[in-house]
């Protein structure tokens, strides 16, 4: 079983991935793969970010070998896989997590704006419908990762989604 483990940045995928290495899944942290796979393909100034190349990594994605692999990075549903986990926090909450990592202030409102907007819900459904989303802000990461891991994937006949609905707080400045 492979499964992208994605969000917007701040929303707590590595923080999941950790639990989830804890129950057994081994963990590729996509931007770290990127750089051993020579997919990095330059530097966002702009942004502060590698830019990777997601269609090379995309072909090295082996086969569903029947291991629990959990692909985690912001890109991870743009990679062949069997389903994808989205990861939602409140962008009220989830200011201060991006405030306190230094982004600089256009790029918090990108990503809160991003969050409210459901942009990597999104771009994961256009992927495939084998989508689970569930909602962070107030969970501890082991109970996410059991609204997570509670669902199978391989039975799933559609999108298994959370409602969440912060438009509400759009514009952001
Ligand atoms: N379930 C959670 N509850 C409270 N805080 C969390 C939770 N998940 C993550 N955090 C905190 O939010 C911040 C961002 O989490 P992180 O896992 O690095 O996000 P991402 O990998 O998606 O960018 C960290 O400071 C982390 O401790
Ligand atoms: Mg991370």
């Amino acid at each position: 079983m492979r499964v992208a483990l994605t969000g917007t940045p701040g929303c707590g995928k590595t923080t999941l991935a950790a639990v989830a290495a804890r129950h057994g899944w081994h963990v590729v942290d996509v931007k770290a793969w990127a750089k051993t796979e020579d997919c990095v393909v330059g530097f966002d100034k702009e942004d502060r970010a590698e830019v990777l190349d997601m269609d090379a990594l995309a072909d090295r994605v082996p086969n569903d070998d029947g291991s629990k692999v959990l692909y985690e990075g912001h890109l991870s549903h743009l990679l062949p896989v069997d389903g994808v986990w989205v990861v939602r926090c409140d962008p009220m909450i989830l200011r201060g997590r991006l405030e306190e990592r230094g982004y600089k202030a256009a790029k918090v409102v990108e990503n809160l704006e991003a969050e409210a907007l459901d942009v990597i819900l999104q771009e994961a459904l256009e992927a495939t419908p084998r989508v689970v989303q569930r909602d962070g802000t107030r969970r501890t990461p082991e109970a996410l990762y059991s609204a997570f891991a509670g669902v199978r994937l391989d039975a799933l006949k559609g999108p298994e989604l959370e409602p969440v609905d912060w438009s509400g707080q759009l514009p952001f400045a």
